[in-house]
């Protein structure tokens, strides 16, 4: 069966090494994945007053979220936490109160960063704060980008073998993962 997994991207910068690192995703995914990108830099900054009428580019978000099986978050680390745009980005998605689009949906976290610690610190953060919008998280393998010039070009192509090897077991798993999920947590249940 073919899985439908968003990617989030939590660098809005052009020449984001996340970037790099999400199509490098793409290319090694299982061919039964099937890879889109959800983009959220249009969104403006939330806030509840929207809640009772969402603008279309919130709507078109929370909709491209439901409609995938799983979601993917390749984030940089600013300051020892997810960047701003991507947080805003989840407040959009989890509201109004009860229409939450991450709940039930299983979710897989990754990030490269040019410091040795490869985003880690991050993704705790962004592990909480997925726990709490009760998305089912892959927990193993953890995925630590150390990037260093050249570990990935523009195109997606990963200069590593080792590296290429890791993120396309990851890959793999993470697609084992959705399977498990979306067995006892079906779609349309
Ligand atoms: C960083 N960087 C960074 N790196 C890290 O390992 N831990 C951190 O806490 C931070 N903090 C931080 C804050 C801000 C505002 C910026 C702009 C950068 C460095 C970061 O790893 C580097 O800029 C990467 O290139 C960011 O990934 P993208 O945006 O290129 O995908």
């Amino acid at each position: 069966t073919t899985h439908k997994v968003g990617y989030l991207i939590g660098s809005l910068a052009t020449a984001s090494i996340n970037r790099k690192l999400a199509k490098a995703l793409v290319k090694l995914a299982p061919s039964n994945m099937q890879m889109v990108e959800i983009p959220f830099k249009d969104l403006p900054l939330y806030s509840y007053d929207y809640d009772a009428n969402y603008p279309p580019v919130a709507r078109q978000f929370k909709e491209a979220i439901a409609g995938v099986d799983a979601v993917l978050f390749v984030t940089p680390e600013y300051n020892r936490s997810i960047p701003g745009g991507l947080k805003n980005a989840i407040d959009w998605a989890s509201r109004p109160y009860g229409q939450n689009a991450f709940t039930r949906k299983p979710s897989a976290v990754i990030g490269a960063s040019v410091g040795a610690i490869g985003t880690a610190v991050a993704q705790q953060s962004l592990r909480s704060v997925l726990s709490f919008c009760n998305s089912p998280q892959m927990n193993a393998p953890e995925a630590y980008i150390h990037f260093t010039p050249d570990l990935i070009n523009d195109h997606g192509d990963v200069s590593v073998k080792s590296t290429e090897d890791f993120l396309r077991n990851f890959m793999e798993e993470f697609n084992m993962f959705i399977a498990r999920v979306l067995q006892v947590l079906p779609k349309d249940a």
